[in-house]
């Protein structure tokens, strides 16, 4: 089950550094992508900064469309995520072609993907110099959710040994987020 996150909170669902995956859509086509290179940028309204290459298709719907959803998916999902940041929305639908399940957004047109940890709908703030010189994009959240069995009173609380969010190192390899760990104040 999908809880609303208050948009202040918005930025934790990825203060931790998860890989994300990014869905878009314009036109009655769609897309994912995934993404690693996404972080939070201000608290309210909360923004984030996203690299998404010239090159992909993701690119293309994101530039007509102006709005995506970020996701954190799971450790259930690195093949799911792998997969995705290896093909082209251009040679065919990933998500008839990978299985993905997908529930319609409240405020974007770009779907949410099941199984993920969290889902942040976004518009693009225009930035067309650090998006032409660096594919660097300046998106606000709009709506926020977070899986309720993996987010309780505005922070993650992921099971031991359960589905927690994960981390790209390099070609397929990811690391699991981490133990909780709390500094003393
Ligand atoms: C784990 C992982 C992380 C990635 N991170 C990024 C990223 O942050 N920015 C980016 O532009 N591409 C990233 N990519 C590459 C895109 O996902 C890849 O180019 C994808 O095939 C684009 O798909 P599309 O053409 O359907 O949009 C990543 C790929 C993987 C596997």
């Amino acid at each position: 089950m999908r809880t609303a996150v208050p948009l202040p909170h918005a930025y934790r669902l990825l203060n931790h550094g998860p890989t994300t995956l990014v869905t878009t859509a314009h036109g009655g086509r769609r897309n994912v992508m995934a993404a690693a290179w996404v972080m939070p940028l201000d608290f309210t309204p909360p923004k984030f900064a996203a690299v998404i290459a010239a090159d992909t298709f993701t690119r293309e719907l994101l530039d007509a469309s102006g709005t995506c959803v970020l996701a954190a998916p799971t450790t259930a999902q690195i093949d799911l995520t792998w997969r995705c940041g290896n093909c082209s929305g251009r040679d065919g639908d990933k998500f008839e072609q990978l299985g993905i399940g997908t529930e319609p957004a409240t405020l974007v047109d770009a779907p949410l993907i099941q199984g993920c940890a969290a889902w942040l709908e976004c518009r693009v703030l225009p930035e067309p110099d650090l998006q032409d010189r660096h594919d660097l994009f300046v998106l606000e959240a709009l709506a926020a959710w977070a899986d309720a069995d993996l987010w309780q009173q505005g922070e993650w609380t992921f099971p031991v040994g359960g589905r927690r969010t994960i981390h790209h190192s390099k070609g397929g390899v990811f690391f699991a987020t981490g133990e909780r760990l709390a500094a003393a104040r």
